[in-house]
Order: structure tokens, then sequence, then C-alpha cells
């Protein structure tokens, strides 16, 4: 391997470690945006039965940011062109803003986030690294294939929130906006078509997850 390339996977290697100890340690930088859930002042009249509903779909998508986050860092360390790399690394600090939404969200709702995160990281930047070590176009498709499916379970737990929880909507509502331009972003950039069945398989994967945070 050449010393500059081994150089710069070093590098890679390094920003990684770092920026995952910034998630779980602290001393991560703020989002770039205030949370939509700030446009509404007045706190939303919840019983006790909602509100633990409400913190246990934050918590499934307060680690599905942990999943993003780790996802394009395992992407961003192995992409092939400086060009993905760059991207992959800016689509993570902008995923940072709903990193910060869903966690603000669930202490205003006196809920902690979930127990298994590390582990949820852990297996996310495996699987970002070695779609990003296959090639850039499979690394892109399958950042359209997950902001996709994203952007459909977000739809379905907004449709679980009580209109009057005005707060959680507003972030939901954001969210799902950001996650299809990702998607669309992605494809844009050149990335593949995942098939039907491959997403399937990745829905799978999902539910493990959703099912779990939801009460851990
Ligand atoms: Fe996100
Ligand atoms: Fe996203």
């Amino acid at each position: 391997m050449p010393r500059q390339r081994q150089l710069g996977l070093i590098d890679r290697c390094i920003a990684a470690t770092d920026d995952m100890l910034k998630t779980f340690a602290g001393g991560r930088p703020k989002g770039q945006r205030p949370s939509p859930a700030d446009q509404h002042c007045v706190e939303d009249s919840l019983n006790q039965t909602e509100k633990r509903h409400i913190a246990g779909l934050m918590r499934v998508n307060h680690s599905g940011e942990v999943c993003a986050q780790a996802l394009y860092r395992g992407q961003s360390m192995t992409a092939k062109s400086d060009r993905v790399q760059q991207a992959m690394r800016q689509a993570a600090a902008e995923e940072e803003d709903h990193l910060d939404w869903c966690e603000q969200r669930l202490q205003d709702l006196g809920a902690s986030t979930s127990y298994l995160n590390p582990l949820w990281y852990g297996m996310s930047f495996s699987m970002g690294a070695l779609a990003g070590a296959i090639g850039d176009r499979l690394s892109l498709g399958f950042v359209a294939a997950t902001e996709d499916q994203v952007c459909r379970h977000l739809q379905a737990h907004y449709h679980q929130v009580p209109e009057n929880d005005r707060k959680t909507r507003a972030i939901l509502e954001q969210m799902i906006a950001d996650e299809g331009a990702h998607a669309d972003r992605a494809l844009h950039e050149g990335g593949l078509k995942f098939p039907g069945i491959v997403k399937q398989g990745m829905t799978l994967v999902s539910k493990l997850m959703t099912e779990t945070s939801y009460r851990l």
C-alpha cells in the first residue's frame, strides 16, 4: 500500500474513533438548527401512559440517529473517493441535529436514551465500513435505501403520537422531510437502487433495533 494512502487510512481511523468517543462521552459539537419542538412553548397535556409510549418511540428514533451517525462514519472511513468520503462526513454532521432533537425530547419527557446504543453503534459502523469498502455507488445506494426505510418508520411513529403533543410531532415532521431529502441526494449522487428483497432483509435487521430500544 503506498505510504500516502496508508497515512490517509490511519487519519480516517483516528477521526472515526474521535467521533465515536464524542458521541458517547460528550464533547460533540451541537447541531446547527434549533429543535422544531421549541416553536411550541406550552408543554402539552399528556397523561402518563401517553408519555411512556412517546418516550419509547423517541428512544427508538434516537437509536436510529445513533445508527445513522455510525453508518455514515463507517462509510466515510472506507469510502473510495474523497468526494464520497467528504459527503459522508458532511451527512453525519447534518444528522447531529436529529440526534440532539430526539435526546432533548427524551429529557423533556423524563426518559433516558437506550442502553443498547453502543451495541447499535458498533453494528452500524461495521455495516457502513463494509458498504464503503465494496464501492461508492453501493455505499450511496445503501444510504438511499436506509433513509427510505427511516422515513417510513418515522411516518408510522408520527401517526401514533397524539395530536396534542405538538412538540414531538414538529420534530418528526422535520425529520421525515430531511430523511427524504437525504435519500434523494444519495440517489442523485450515483447511488444504486436496491432491489426489494434486499430492503426486506434490512427491515428485519431494523426491527431488532426498534423492538428492543423501545423498552431498553
Ligand atoms: Fe436523521
Ligand atoms: Fe438522514
